[in-house]
């Protein structure tokens, strides 16, 4: 191949793997009863989004909380419920008594499962270890979200086993 032509297939390559990458994969499928199978393990207003609510739901495997490695069981799958907060008639987000906002319409169901092997083949700034992501509508349609940034933001928090809530999912001593 003279060198124009092999760039050039170079360049492809790398647009179809990096395509296929941030797309959510079918590995994952949005558990149908973790209202009631899961734990609702936190709530809170979004710590990075000024005008979200996020309720979060764990199954058993991921309440046993990180083994003596640090990390959470195979198996273990959590639920981020994310909603819009509520807001009055000039746009400004209301917040209750406690001064917490109050949640409005659910606007996205993001889950995280590990599974052995689920990491490999991504690159380090997306691993997540075994963990991989997806996103569906409140409809459980898959929402087609660019996967690769939820992988991007939880990839570095290495020390919490790539987990923003792990201290909440920790049995208590
Ligand atoms: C810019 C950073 C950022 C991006 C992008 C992001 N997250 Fe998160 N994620 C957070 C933060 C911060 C939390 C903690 C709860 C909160 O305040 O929202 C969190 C919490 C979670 C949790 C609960 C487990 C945990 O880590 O505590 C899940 C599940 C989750 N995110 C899934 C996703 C999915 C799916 C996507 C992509 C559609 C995504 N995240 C994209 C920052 C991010």
């Amino acid at each position: 191949m003279k060198p124009p032509l092999l760039l050039a297939f170079m360049a492809a390559v790398l647009l179809l793997t990096g395509a296929s990458h941030g797309e959510q994969r079918e590995r994952i499928s949005l558990p149908a009863d973790y209202e009631t199978a899961f734990t609702n393990y936190l709530s809170l207003d979004r710590v990075q989004n000024p005008d979200q609510v996020i309720r979060l739901f764990g199954n058993d495997k991921a309440l046993e909380g990180p083994d003596d490695d640090g990390k959470l069981p195979y198996g273990s799958v959590i639920v981020a419920e994310i909603y819009k907060a509520q807001k009055d008639a000039d746009g400004e987000v209301i917040t209750s008594s406690l001064g917490r906002r109050v949640r409005g319409e659910l606007v996205l169901l993001g889950v995280m499962q590990r599974e052995p092997g689920w990491g490999e083949g991504l690159a380090p700034e997306l691993r997540n270890e075994n963990w991989d992501f997806a996103a569906f509508k409140p409809d459980g349609s898959i929402a087609g979200k660019d996967i690769d940034a939820c992988r991007a933001c939880h990839a570095p928090l290495e020390d919490t086993h790539h987990l923003f809530s792990i201290e909440h999912l920790t049995p208590a001593p």
